[in-house]
């Protein structure tokens, strides 16, 4: 398994490119079940989570062609197995959003139920309960869903008893093959939901409302190809900021979208790093000033992402003064806190909450990764620790960071990859 060691202390400085989102490739990949015409998307991150999607994808009948760089060519002429296997499932929870497509396009799907996993228990009842509405029949049976729709979906109005991300992408892809219209209340909001309505709409569908917390959707009879880019990765972008302001840098980030990230620039901001906007597409933090704690509460976008939390984390643990970061979205998101503590972050979780007192020095040690958010957050303490950290398990962070030890190289960090 690979490690990462890092030798901490160096201010980044310089400029880091953002790849294309994970969290919105996923679904895009999804949505190309919906026809057996070719779909070609671009700014494919090169992350495992992907190569998961794309093995899933094949697994089921696709054809897959990637280029060298972002291209990935999907091509679902038949699909002989309807059905995502338990092996994919538990290796990427994502995996269930092909549900939604399949029963669409074929009237079945067989899905392997998700366990839980490091930072919840993350049930999928939401993305049932809403394909029941669209008319399907949905049976558990040897740690399986299988979903029947022999007849098609119909349309129906779907209210969501909280905000889930995938759980509206799921049932936006089953929708748009739907008789009639289907209105989603209480939507996900998010940057990745947008994009991927934007997917579906070049193929022929007809949406309106991603982005705002009510979905319609008016069904159609069968969608084509298409071609589409895929938005830059957010949550990538926002950990390249926090690893400028942590280590007291100038870090630039470009090909990003500042829209999507203000209410972390907010925090940023009132956390003394100066952050700028030269251009569109870039951002620019500079954290040579002192760094003051500051609040901060996940919430659904335009919130504070939890996808963040543990980055912000590790920050405050270099603020001045006491800070309390609240998880809402996530019951067990707080799996980087006790290894923080091991480089000597005084920190204290009470329920949902973390007490951060800063600031206190790091200092590097052998820390575990333990999921992809946290994993981040151990680069990051280490890249401020003084000596050396080695982070165990960095398949975690490969999940949905793309060569991210070649990205921080190349702006002054001492971070190298051992087998
Ligand atoms: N929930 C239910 N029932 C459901 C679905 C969700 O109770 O059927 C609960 C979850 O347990 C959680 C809350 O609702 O407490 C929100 O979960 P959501 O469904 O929005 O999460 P998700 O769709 O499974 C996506 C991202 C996550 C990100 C969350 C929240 C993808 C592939 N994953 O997950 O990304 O944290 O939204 O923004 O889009 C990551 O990239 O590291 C990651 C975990």
């Amino acid at each position: 398994m690979d490690k990462f060691v890092i030798e901490g202390g160096t201010p980044l400085v310089g400029e880091i490119p953002t790849s294309g989102s994970k969290n919105a490739a996923l679904p895009a990949l999804a949505a190309c079940l919906l026809t057996e015409k070719p779909v070609i998307l671009h700014r494919v991150p090169r992350v495992r989570d992907i190569r998961t999607m794309e093995r899933l994808l094949t697994f089921i009948g696709a054809r897959v062609e990637k280029d060298n760089g972002g291209c990935t060519a999907v091509t679902a002429g038949v699909l002989e197995n309807p059905e995502a296997p338990y092996d994919l499932v538990k290796t990427m929870r994502a995996s269930s959003l092909v549900m939604g497509p399949l029963v669409a396009r074929t009237g079945r799907a067989r899905v392997s139920m998700p366990g839980g996993c490091a930072i919840g228990a993350r049930p999928i009842n939401l993305h049932v309960q809403a394909l029941e509405k669209l008319g399907a029949r949905l049976t558990q049976t040897h740690g399986y869903l299988e979903a029947e729709a022999p007849d098609g979906l119909q349309g129906a109005t779907i209210r969501f008893d909280r905000v889930t991300v995938t759980g509206t992408e799921d049932v936006m892809m089953a929708a748009v093959l739907a008789r009639g219209e289907t209105v989603i209340e209480n939507a996900a909001r998010e940057p990745e939901v947008s994009d991927l309505a934007e997917l579906l709409v070049k193929m022929g569908a007809r949406i309106q409302g991603a982005g705002t917390s009510t979905i319609t959707i008016e069904g159609v009879q069968s969608l084509g190809g298409a071609e589409h880019t895929i938005i830059p990765d957010r949550i990538e972008a926002g950990t390249f900021l926090i690893a400028g302001a942590i280590t007291g840098g100038r870090v630039k980030v470009t090909g990003c979208i500042k829209e999507h990230l203000d209410a972390l620039l907010d925090k940023l901001t009132a956390a003394g790093a100066v952050i700028t906007h030269p251009a569109e597409g870039i951002l620019e933090v500079d954290g040579r000033g002192t760094i003051r704690s500051q609040d901060v509460t996940t919430t659904e976008y335009p919130g504070f992402a939890t996808d963040l939390q543990a980055q912000y984390l590790a920050l405050m643990t270099q603020a001045d003064g006491i800070s309390f970061v609240t998880e809402t979205i996530f019951e067990n998101r707080f799996m980087h806190v006790p290894e923080l503590g091991r480089m000597g972050a005084n920190i204290r979780i009470e329920g949902r909450q973390a007490i951060v007192a800063g600031a206190r020095e790091l200092t590097g040690t052998t820390v575990m990764a333990s999921d992809l958010r946290a994993s981040a957050s151990l680069v990051l303490a280490g890249l401020v620790a003084s000596g050396e950290t080695v982070i165990d398990r960095v398949y975690h962070i490969d999940r949905g960071y793309e060569r991210i030890e070649e990205k921080l190289s190349r702006v002054g960090a001492r971070i190298r990859r051992v087998e």
